[in-house]
């Protein structure tokens, strides 16, 4: 009888539901039964993985080349643990409140473990825990949160395309153009894909998406599109418009999309 491949991420990510105790933040928090969410599943909300070898981090070809592919030019380490951080008890509490970035927030974990809890589709928390060898990528406007558990303990290798910034946005912050694009983009289903996020993060370094994200709202729309057929014609009618009434967010949207599609 043929066996079916177990997916090598599995053994050290896994994520559930999560129950609504005030317990300890650095307990499980299963529901009762314990309701477990695929990879699958976190893939479907932008939530990327990767299973990596942790004690060859240094010369590990695999991880170039994601950090190749993906424009991870920065990379430092974080290390969480009652001796190693000053006002430890409290640190962690800071480090749960919910929030978003701008930007990805990319994790590498060399040792120990933790959670990072994400929102799913109807605003319930999915806790992932991620053990050594786990890397995860959480996309730009997701609501999340971090809390060590229970062995309280980890090191964690932390990557960012150019200049890292840390800065998190506490729930709520709607009004920010990465919360606009998330949400299109769940609400299509639609599965981040590497030249999307690399795209996604010139476009939001460009001023006039601080301003004005309704443009972008529309692009974003429209890749949703090129699952269809027609997809070619409808992003050759809006370059034609966004070049006859100067739309240039638009443009440049257009381009970078043609562009990725090409390489
Ligand atoms: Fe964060």
């Amino acid at each position: 009888m043929a066996v079916l491949d177990k997916d090598p991420r599995e053994e050290v990510i896994q994520a559930w539901y999560m129950d609504d105790s005030d317990e300890d933040q650095r307990l499980p928090h299963h529901l009762e039964p314990k309701q477990y969410v695929s990879l699958q599943q976190l893939d479907e909300l932008g939530v990327l993985s990767w299973r990596l070898d942790a004690d060859i981090y240094e010369t590990d070809e695999e991880l170039k080349k994601i950090r190749h592919d993906r424009n991870y030019s920065y990379m430092d380490f974080c290390e969480v643990c009652p001796e190693k951080l000053p006002n430890y008890e409290e640190k962690i509490k800071n480090f749960y409140e919910e929030h978003l970035h701008t930007d990805e927030e990319i994790r590498y974990c060399v040792a120990g473990s933790g959670y990072f809890d994400v929102r799913d589709l109807n605003d319930k928390w999915i806790r992932i825990w991620v053990k050594k060898g786990a890397m995860i990528v959480l996309p730009a406007g997701i609501y999340h949160r971090f809390t060590l558990d229970s062995d309280n303990y980890i090191k964690a290798m932390r990557l960012f395309v150019g200049d890292p910034v840390w800065t998190p946005h506490n729930r709520p912050n709607d009004h920010l153009p990465a919360r606009s694009i998330s949400k299109v983009l769940w609400r299509r289903k639609l599965v981040f894909k590497p030249s999307m996020l690399q795209l996604e993060t010139c476009l939001l370094e460009l001023p006039e998406f601080e301003i004005e994200s309704r443009g972008i709202k529309t692009c974003y729309y429209l890749y949703g599109l090129d699952a269809c057929p027609f997809s070619g014609i409808v992003w050759l009618v809006m370059l034609c418009y966004a070049s006859a009434y100067a739309k240039t967010h638009v443009f440049l949207f257009g381009v970078f999309h043609v562009v990725s599609k090409i390489m």
